[in-house]
């Protein structure tokens, strides 16, 4: 993209492309609320215009999506009969909601004009400070939005992967909220605490509203999140940006199955190796 295009990043306010003291100050800042509690929020990254190109383009693949359904626990993991009943390994809750893969969103459109902004990975990096860091190969999973509506949702959980790069598209009419507790289980499980999250009696919960056009960086593996329960009609778009530690990578076949509903030959080529992502 050249300066003439259409930049739906705002470049005032985020001027990520240009060395120099504002882009140092924003990386400061960023790294500064990364190191405090794993999550970064940049308000109002996107223009206004932006907010609604991107919108558009959802709504155009949202009958793309495909919809996914589990009951997990906050672990990913199966459930454990010898272990008390109200042990939070053995609280399942149900998750459900629709991913469009990378592969509906043209080169030419919205969302990879943000994506392919020159600088915008670089920028990415600076403000993980992720030594090994490339761009998803997997061209179902570079970048994709997921959806989700009125009985959909993510229950609390911790993610597999370092980190998550979001970008709040449109909100549901009601609900929605981000909710985190921040390095619950840095150092040791503390199951207690996390059973207290759990139950909604627990006061180390943060809880952000993210508006649409705010990019969010979040590190999840010790803190303890979810989406609020969503409410209303309108779906609730999120863009996942996917980078990962090695270049080449794409997802192994079953959980491409899984997230997108379809494979590619590549998926079927590369699953001789280790090369799995997990999105969240
Ligand atoms: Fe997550």
């Amino acid at each position: 993209m050249n300066e003439h295009d259409k930049c739906y990043i705002n470049l005032t306010r985020y001027p990520i492309h240009t060395d120099g003291p504002e882009r140092d100050a924003i990386l400061a800042r960023v790294r500064d609320d990364l190191d405090r509690d794993g999550c970064a929020v940049l308000k109002g990254f996107l223009t206004d215009e932006g907010v609604k190109a991107l919108t558009q383009e959802a709504d155009g693949v949202a009958d793309m999506g495909h919809k996914s359904f589990s009951r997990t626990n906050a672990y990913f993991s199966k459930d454990d009969p010898n272990l008390p009943v109200d042990d939070p390994r053995r609280q399942f809750f149900a998750r459900s909601n629709a991913f469009i893969a990378a592969d509906n969103f043209a080169k030419a459109g919205a969302l990879r004009s943000v994506h392919d902004f020159e600088g915008f990975d670089a920028f990415i990096q600076a403000c993980l400070q992720e030594e090994n860091f490339f761009r998803y190969a997997d061209p179902l999973a570079d970048v994709i939005v997921n959806m989700a509506g009125e009985g959909n949702g993510f229950p609390w959980h911790f993610d597999t992967n370092n980190f998550t790069v979001t970008l709040a598209i449109q909100n549901a009419e009601a609900g929605g909220a981000f909710e985190y507790a921040p390095g619950i289980r840095e150092g040791s499980e503390n199951f207690d605490e996390v059973k207290r999250v759990l139950d909604g009696t627990s006061d180390k919960v943060t809880v952000l509203e993210l508006e649409p056009g705010d990019l969010q960086l979040f590190r999840g593996r010790y803190s303890l999140h979810r989406v609020a329960p969503l409410k209303g009609s309108r779906p609730r778009y999120v863009a996942i940006f996917s980078y990962v530690a090695e270049p080449d990578m794409v997802g192994s076949p079953e959980r491409t199955e899984q997230l997108y509903g379809k494979t590619l030959p590549i998926h079927w080529e590369r699953s001789g190796r280790r090369a799995d992502a997990y999105l969240d």
